[in-house]
């Protein structure tokens, strides 16, 4: 599959898909997202795809929606326009497989929206987030009212929300936005060392883990203590929970095969 809007490379296993529309700081338009929709598509399916990382290259990750796209737009044209948006972001956030986005630059509204439907947030010192939708008379549309305060919490999320403040890397990393800040230069090397430790477990049981995590945040605990309750039983059917417990006892390291 060809794209225009963003790059998608393989290397051992992780897929790698950038952003990119440099001129527009990598501005989300409805082919960015119908574009980000099919690659998560291809890359669930693919098997040997078993980690993704999510960036917008050295200078930014994404300046937010095409706002040259959307100015004109009545709100019968918004609803239509913005679908595309949410069928990408929830194919990326369910996606089967790590996600780790990987942020230099800014990840400003819909950019930082669509970091926070990954699974891990790598930042570099460079990095800048915000929603600053609210200085354009409108809200974070794309999942920041409700994935934002899940993450870091109502309060902190209101206060980026209402103000439209943008905040740097290490006060990202304290309000926990994001999982880890590291110098730019080392950015995609640290987000490739985190995939490679992920894929070197269970796949089924980071699977599991994944959906039980991003499941149980929609429900209510004892809902999701259940849910929690099935997938751990399940995954006594699986070889690799077979291996990783013969592993232990011989004192060697396991050898998972994602069965
Ligand atoms: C369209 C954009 C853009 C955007 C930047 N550009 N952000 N075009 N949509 N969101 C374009 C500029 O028009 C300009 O093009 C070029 O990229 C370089 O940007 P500059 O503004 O000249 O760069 P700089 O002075 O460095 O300022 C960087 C910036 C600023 C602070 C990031 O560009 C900015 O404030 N951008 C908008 C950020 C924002 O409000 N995002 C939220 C959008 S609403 P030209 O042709 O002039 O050179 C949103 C809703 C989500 O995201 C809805 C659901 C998905």
């Amino acid at each position: 599959m060809t794209y225009e809007t963003i790059r998608v490379e393989i290397e051992e296993g992780i897929a790698t898909i950038t952003l990119n529309r440099p001129e527009v700081l990598n501005a989300l338009n409805s082919q960015v997202f119908n574009e980000l929709a099919a690659a998560a598509k291809n890359l669930g399916e693919d098997e040997g795809v078993r980690g993704v990382i999510l960036t917008g290259g050295e200078k930014v990750f994404a300046a937010g929606a095409d706002i040259k796209q959307m100015a004109s737009l009545n709100a019968v044209e918004v609803v239509k326009s913005i679908r595309p948006s949410r069928i990408a972001f929830n194919l990326i956030e369910n996606l089967q497989k790590p996600v780790i986005s990987a942020i230099a630059g800014y990840a400003l509204g819909g950019g930082c929206e669509l970091s926070l439907t990954t699974d891990v947030r790598i930042a570099a010192d460079n990095a800048q987030f915000g929603l600053p939708e609210i200085k354009l008379g409108i809200l974070p549309g794309g999942g920041g009212t409700q994935r934002l305060p899940r993450l870091i919490g109502a309060g902190k999320a209101k206060e980026l929300i209402f103000s439209g403040d943008i905040i740097n890397a290490e006060e990202a990393l304290r309000i926990g936005l994001v999982n880890k800040v590291v110098s730019a230069d080392q950015l995609m090397a640290e987000a490739k060392k985190m995939a490679k430790k992920f894929i070197s477990k269970g796949a089924i049981a980071l699977q599991l883990a994944k959906s039980c995590i991003n499941e149980g945040l929609q429900v209510d605990l004892e809902t999701g203590l259940q849910y929690e309750h099935k997938c751990f039983a399940l995954l006594f059917a699986t070889e690799d929970q077979k291996e990783g417990m013969q592993a232990f006892l011989e004192k060697r390291k396991p050898n998972f095969q994602g069965r």
